[in-house]
């Protein structure tokens, strides 16, 4: 019996990144996972790795920013495999890496806070009703050390994933008798697209990260999973309103 045996998962941006590496995780461990993306043709590819590997999965066209898409989302899961356990609010954008505040375009902050902030808000919304109805289940909105801590030339990404720790911990408590668990995980930089094209724009960026995290290196799409697939599971049955920081020591600088 693996840990997510006869489990139901969602996860959201889930065509790479991140994302794509829980919904592996998650199916691994057992769980029937709807594998979603903005990108449809990046989801169904990880979807149909996990049926590859003999796992169970479907895979939806979903833009978080629309919340009629996002009810699609979990009714579609609910369809295809039963009542959702566990959701995994990973879509996320990162806007202008290089604009200090003063500088930076009003439009990014939009479009930041719409995908990070909009669509965790829109996801948890759909997954609570649903959890609540079905009597359980547990939400990983996947934030930032950003989260946490302000990271230099991103204030709009700061604000976003702040808002996000925020939004976990709100709901958490709000929900904690009623059988739903809601956590948040912190990374710091992880070897992803999001950073590959942070770097590709500042190849003394690469450094800079490197430098800025105490064990010298970035994370890798899999150290988060392995979190990620602990707080869905019911091995962290007594942890809810956490944010947890997977930052090679970052934070404790
Ligand atoms: N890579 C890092 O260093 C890092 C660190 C901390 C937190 N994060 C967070 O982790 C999450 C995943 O990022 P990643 O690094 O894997 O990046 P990534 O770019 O590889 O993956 C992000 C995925 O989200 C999808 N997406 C973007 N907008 C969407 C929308 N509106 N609706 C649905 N899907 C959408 C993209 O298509 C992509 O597949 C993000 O929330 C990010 O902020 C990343």
């Amino acid at each position: 019996m693996t840990q997510m045996d006869g489990k139901v998962a969602l996860v959201t941006g889930a065509a790479s990144g991140i994302g794509q590496a829980s919904a592996l995780a998650l199916a691994r461990a057992g769980a029937a996972v709807c594998v979603s993306d903005i990108n449809g043709a990046g989801a169904e590819e990880t979807a149909q790795s996990i049926l590859d590997a003999g796992g169970k999965a479907i895979s939806l066209t979903c833009d978080v920013t629309k919340s009629e898409d996002v009810s699609a989302m979990v009714a579609a899961t609910v369809d295809a495999f039963g009542p959702l356990d566990a959701a995994v609010n990973n879509a996320g954008i990162a806007g202008s890496f290089t604009d200090r505040l003063h500088e930076a375009d009003d439009a990014m902050l939009e479009q930041v806070l719409a995908v990070n902030l909009r669509g965790v808000w829109n996801c948890m919304k759909a997954e609570l009703s649903q959890m609540l109805a079905a009597g359980g289940g547990s939400i990983v909105n996947i934030a930032s050390v950003a989260g946490l801590i302000g990271a230099p030339k991103a204030a709009a990404y700061t604000a976003s994933k702040h808002a996000v720790v925020g939004l976990t911990k709100s709901a958490a408590v709000d929900y904690a008798k009623l059988g739903l668990r809601v956590n948040a995980i912190c990374p710091a930089y992880t070897d992803t697209a999001m950073v590959q094209s942070a770097i590709a724009g500042n190849p003394l960026m690469a450094h800079i990260m490197e430098r800025a995290i105490p064990m010298g290196r970035l994370g890798q799409p899999a150290e988060i999973a392995e979190a990620v697939l602990w707080l869905c599971s019911d091995a962290s049955s007594f942890v809810t309103g956490h944010a947890l920081t997977l930052d090679g020591g970052l934070v404790a600088l």
